[in-house]
C-alpha cells in the first residue's frame, strides 16, 4: 500500500520522482505529492488529491531540483485530501518525510512528546516528522540520531524517506515491515517501494531490512542498524523488462493480464521442466513436504481462493491433509497445529502484511515454509525457507487475474512432483494437461465479444449478483464474486450451490443475476437444480459449463480439461465478465475505488 520514491543525483528530480510514482500508482491513488530540493537549499512541496496526473499538472516545471522524495497514498488515517497527502513537514519547516505503513502508537507518541505542536493533518505520519524535529531541536541531535531516536519510539509498520532541508546532499530512509529498496546508480542513488518505479534509472538494488536506516547520497548508500553498526549488503539485479510494465495497445492492464494467461501457463511448464522434459521442483521442497503430516496454506484475497483450489490438488495428488487459512485470521487465532506442519504462503506481491505476520510467527517456531509468489526477492520470499516463482510477469491491475491462474498451476506442478516422489502418481501428465489448459484459455479469451454482450445483458443495471457452484466450482465462484465486486462495485456473493436454499435464497428477486458454474460431473445435476430454484423465484440465470456436461441453452461452454484443473479455465469468463461490467459502468478498471494492489498494512 502506498508507493515511496526518492532520488539524489544531478538530474531533474521532479521528473524522475513523478515517473516513479506513475509506476507505483497501482499501490495507492488517494493523493500524491513530491518534495524536491536543490543544492542551494531551495525546497518545493507539491501535493494533490487523486491521481499522479493531477499532481503532475500542479508541479511547477520551472523548479530546478536534483534531489527529493515522493509518495502516492492509500489513506489509513485521515481522509484523502491535500492536507493529509504526503510529504509531511515539521512545524519548523526543516524536515520533510513520506511514509508507508501505520504507526499504531501515534496517539501515545503525540501525548508524550508533541502536545505543544499544532498538527496540520489527521495522519499518523505527521507524528513521525514532528518527533524527529523535536528530538533534533531539544536534544541537539544530528539528523541520523534524531531520526533513529524517533523511530525507536514508534510501534507499527513503516517505510520512510526523509529529507533534512538544511542538508540537501542526503536523503535518509528507514524501514520496519513495509517494503523499501535502495537503487544504485552512477553518480546518483534512488529509493523506492518497488523496483518497477526506478527500473528506468537502474537495475541494481539493495534491500533495506527491518530496523535499518540508510543514509543515501549521490555517491554512496550507507546502511546501519539502530545500534549504529554498519551493514554491508550486495546489490542484486532486478530482472524486470520495462516493456512488461507498459500496457501497449490495451486500454487497461487487466485486459492485457487476462490475455496473457495462456502464455503464462506455457512459460510455467518450461520454467519447471528439466533437461529430460520432466517437471522438477527443488528436491529440498519435495522432501520437506513429504515429511510433513499436514500442510497449512496461508493467504489473503484472490491468493486465498487459489489456495482453496490448491488444497484439492495437494490432497488429491499427494495424500497429505491440507488446510487453507485466511492470513489475517490465522496469525491471531492459530488453530492446534499438527506435529510436523509445512506452511505454504501464497502471495502475488510477496508483501502482504497479513500473510507476513503469520510467517514471522511460524519462523519463530522454526516451522518450514514455502512462498509461492510472483516477485523474486519480495519480503515473504526472503523470509520463508523456500520459494517458487509464478513467472507471470508484473501484475499491475489491482484485480488479480494471471497471478491466480499461475498460483494454481504452480500448486498443480508441485503436487504432481510430490505425488510422483511418493509413488502415488505412476504416469505424470501435468505437462500435457497444462498445455490443454493453455489452449482452452486461449479459445475463451478469443470469445470476448460473446462475454461482453453477456456482461451488458446481465450486469449492466443490477445492484447485486450471485455466483454458485459445488466443489472446485464453489472455489471459483468465490473468486469470481470477489473479482466482480472489487471492480464493478456490484454486491456479489460466491455461494456453495447447495447452501443457497438454507437462507440466502431469500435475497433472490426478479432479475437478480445468478451465474452457475458447472464443470464437475458428480454434482452437475444438483447445481443445475439449485439454479432452477432461483429461476423459479425470478432470478436471471446464466450457466458456464464444461464441454461434455453442457446443455443447449448454456451461455458459455468451456473446453474440456482435466477436471482437477477446471478452475484455470472456468475462471476466465468470470474475469472477462467483471472486466466488461466495470468498463461499461465507466469505472477505472485497473484502479478500483478504496483499493490498492499491495496491501502492506494489517
Ligand atoms: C485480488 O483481486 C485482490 N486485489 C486481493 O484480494 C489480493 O489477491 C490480496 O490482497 C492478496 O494479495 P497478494 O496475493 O499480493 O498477497
Ligand atoms: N498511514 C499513512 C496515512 O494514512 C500512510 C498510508 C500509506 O501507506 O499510504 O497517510
Amino acid at each position: 500500500m502506498c508507493g515511496i520514491v526518492g532520488y539524489i543525483g544531478s538530474r531533474d528530480a521532479k521528473e524522475i520522482l513523478l515517473h516513479g510514482l506513475e509506476k507505483l500508482e497501482y499501490r495507492g491513488y488517494d493523493s500524491a505529492g513530491i518534495f524536491v530540493i536543490n543544492e542551494e537549499n531551495n525546497g518545493h512541496l507539491f501535493k494533490e488529491k487523486g491521481r499522479i496526473a493531477a499532481l503532475r499538472s500542479k508541479v511547477d516545471n520551472a523548479v530546478e531540483a536534483n534531489a527529493g522524495i515522493g509518495h502516492t497514498r492509500w489513506a489509513t488515517h485521515g481522509e484523502p485530501s491535500v492536507r493529509n497527502a504526503h510529504p509531511h513537514q515539521s512545524a519548523d519547516g526543516r524536515f520533510t518525510i513520506v511514509h508507508n505503513g501505520v504507526i499504531e502508537n501515534y496517539q501515545e507518541v503525540k501525548d508524550a512528546y508533541l502536545e505543544h505542536v499544532d498538527l496540520v493533518s489527521e495522519t499518523d505520519t505527521e507524528i513521525i516528522v514532528q518527533l524527529i524535529a523535536w528530538f533534533a531541536e531539544t536534544e541537539d541531535l544530528d539528523t541520523v540520531s534524531a531520526f533513529k531516536k524517533a523511530i525507536v519510539a514508534l510501534e507499527g509498520s513503516y517505510a520512510i524517506a526523509l529529507v533534512d532541508n538544511t542538508d540537501p546532499e542526503v536523503v535518509y530512509a528507514a524501514k520496519n515491515k513495509s517494503p523499501l529498496l535502495l537503487g544504485k546508480g552512477d553518480g546518483f542513488n534512488v529509493i523506492c517501494s518497488d523496483a518497477m518505479a526506478m527500473i528506468k534509472e537502474t537495475n541494481q538494488f539493495v534491500e533495506l531490512m527491518d530496523k535499518e536506516i540508510a543514509v543515501v547520497t549521490r555517491e554512496e548508500l550507507i546502511i546501519e542498524n539502530f545500534s549504529g553498526e554498519r551493514i554491508e549488503r550486495q546489490s542484486y539485479t532486478a530482472e524486470l523488462d520495462s516493456n512488461d510494465l507498459e500496457k501497449g495497445t490495451y486500454p487497461y492492464y487487466m485486459l492485457k493480464e487476462i490475455d496473457e494467461q495462456p502464455a503464462v501457463m506455457r512459460r510455467l511448464v518450461l520454467k519447471y521442466q528439466d533437461e529430460d522434459d520432466n517437471l522438477t521442483i527443488d528436491p529440498e521442497i519435495v522432501s520437506a513436504m513429504t515429511k510433513s503430516d499436514r500442510i497449512y496454506i496461508i493467504a489473503a484475497g484472490t491468493s486465498y481462493h487459489a489456495g482453496l483450489v490448491g488444497k484439492e490438488l495437494i490432497e488429491e495428488m499427494t495424500n497429505i491433509p491440507t488446510e487453507v487459512h485466511i492470513s489475517s485470521e490465522f496469525g491471531y487465532h492459530t488453530p492446534l497445529l499438527s506435529e510436523n506442519p509445512f506452511f505454504i504462503f501464497i502471495s502475488q506481491s510477496g508483501e502482504t502484511a497479513d500473510s507476513r505476520q503469520v510467517l514471522v510467527k511460524m519462523n519463530e517456531m522454526n516451522y518450514p515454509s514455502l512462498t509461492i509468489t510472483n516477485v523474486a526477492g519480495s519480503t515473504l520470499s526472503r523470509e520463508s525457507t523456500y520459494t517458487l516463482l509464478l513467472h507471470a510477469g508484473p501484475e499491475i491491475a489491482v484485480a488479480s487475474t494471471k497471478a491466480y491462474t499461475a498460483q494454481i498451476a504452480v500448486l498443480a506442478i508441485l503436487s504432481e512432483v510430490v505425488g510422483s516422489e511418493k509413488g502415488l502418481i505412476k504416469e505424470p501428465n501435468m505437462i500435457q494437461d497444462l498445455g490443454i489448459v493453455a489452449n482452452a484459455m486461449q479459445s475463451l479469451v478469443d470469445e470476448k465479444d460473446t462475454i461482453e454482450s453477456l456482461a451488458s445483458d446481465y450486469l449492466s443495471i443490477t445492484r447485486n449478483a450471485f455466483y454458485i457452484g459445488r466443489g472446485m466450482d464453489y472455489h471459483v465462484a468465490l473468486e469470481a464474486a470477489l473479482k466482480l465486486k472489487e471492480i464493478s462495485y456490484i454486491q456479489t456473493e460466491g455461494f456453495a450451490a447447495g447452501e443457497l436454499k438454507h437462507g440466502t435464497i431469500a435475497l433472490i428477486e426478479k432479475g437478480t443475476p445468478v451465474i452457475a458454474l458447472v464443470t464437475e460431473k458428480s454434482v452437475a445435476g444438483h447445481t443445475r437444480g439449485n439454479l432452477q430454484e432461483t429461476k423459479a423465484r425470478g432470478a436471471h440465470t446464466m450457466v458456464i459449463s464444461m464441454d461434455g456436461l453442457d446443455r443447449p441453452d448454456d451461455h458459455i461452454v468451456i473446453p474440456k480439461v482435466n477436471p482437477i484443473l477446471s478452475p484455470l479455465v472456468s475462471v476466465i469468463p468470470t474475469q472477462l465478465l467483471s472486466y466488461y461490467c466495470s468498463l461499461h459502468r465507466g469505472n477505472d478498471v485497473d484502479k478500483p475505488r478504496n483499493l490498492a494492489k499491495s496491501v502492506t498494512v494489517e
